[in-house]
């Protein structure tokens, strides 16, 4: 069973039609020695839901992301995924179990082609045991044919089914983020974590990205994607989690959360916050 109310919300909001969570993280705290990185979030992701988590620098966002995806354990609070307990599993784990992300730098392989670096993680995902494939040569040649022809897949999905005999660095840096999700579509996931996708994206590359993560929910896989550019996140989101100093200070539409008196302060806030820097710097 689903917690009713992981997030002040039980359904999506995508389709309409009621939809039990995939993903819900209830009451998860972070503390990193003596900083509260994370204070208390609590969230859900639906199938074919894009959930957007916005807030300022330093708010906890990719700390978020990091403990949902295995990275670091959670100082309290619990994740599940389609009703399990992600608890004592491990990023591949729960890579396996259907949970990809991104990163928010991008984090790729200099030396492998863009084929390549996808086919690395359809092998930690559907790749055979060292002993089983020895065991097993045959079947794991099968095996691997299979791999290939979902990395191609992935690659000719994101739009970089011309570019995938390049290296890696010969890639854009909008290359380089699709290539990001091509990697974790790869893996077949029930839910794929976007950190940052946009960053340093002109006009046109996002809005392939927003058709991108268009086409993304409509395979029905759950999206949580953290973005500064408002933009995107207010094209895409069906629903919007907002961080400020590690806590969640407002859930909802991107219409009720744009107006949100404290959503408006934190932003605004944040923006004195550095404007004083800056001047003081100066
Ligand atoms: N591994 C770590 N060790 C110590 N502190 C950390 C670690 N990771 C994050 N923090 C701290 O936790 C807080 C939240 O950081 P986080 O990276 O989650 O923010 P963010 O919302 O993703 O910010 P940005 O928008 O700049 O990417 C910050 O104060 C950060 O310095
Ligand atoms: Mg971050």
């Amino acid at each position: 069973m689903y917690p009713a109310d992981a997030s002040g919300q039980s359904t999506a909001q995508g389709g309409g039609a009621a939809v039990a969570p995939l993903l819900v993280v209830l009451g998860v705290q972070k503390r990193f020695g003596g900083v509260q990185a994370l204070g208390d979030l609590s969230l859900s992701v639906a199938s074919g839901e894009v959930v957007g988590l916005i807030g300022p620098n330093g708010s906890g966002k990719s700390t978020s992301v990091n403990l949902i995806a295995g990275v670091f354990a959670p100082s309290a609070g619990s994740i599940s995924l389609a009703g399990q307990d992600l608890r004592n599993l491990g990023v591949d784990a729960r890579v396996r179990l259907g949970l990809a992300r991104t990163f928010q730098t991008t984090t790729l392989f200099a030396e492998m082609t863009a084929f390549e670096q996808v086919m690395t993680a359809c092998h930690t995902r559907f790749g055979d045991s060292v002993l089983s494939s020895m065991l097993r040569r045959a079947h794991s040649r099968q095996a691997t044919a299979r791999q290939a022809q979902r990395a191609e897949e992935a690659l000719d999905f994101v739009g970089l089914g011309m570019r995938m005999r390049l290296l890696c660095t010969e890639l854009s840096s909008a290359e380089q983020r699709l290539l990001m999700i091509a990697t974790a579509l790869a893996t077949d996931p029930k839910v794929v974590m976007l950190d940052e996708p946009a960053a340093g994206m002109v006009a046109h590359e996002r809005r392939v990205l927003g058709e991108l993560i268009e086409r993304i929910r409509a395979r029905g896989i759950g999206v949580l994607v953290i973005e500064h550019h408002m933009g995107l996140i207010m094209e895409v989101c069906d629903r919007i989690v907002v961080l400020n100093f590690g806590r969640r200070i407002a859930e909802g539409t991107p219409a009720e959360v744009s107006r949100n008196p404290a959503v408006i302060e934190a932003y605004l806030g944040h923006a004195h916050a550095e404007r004083g820097a800056a001047e003081h710097a100066r």
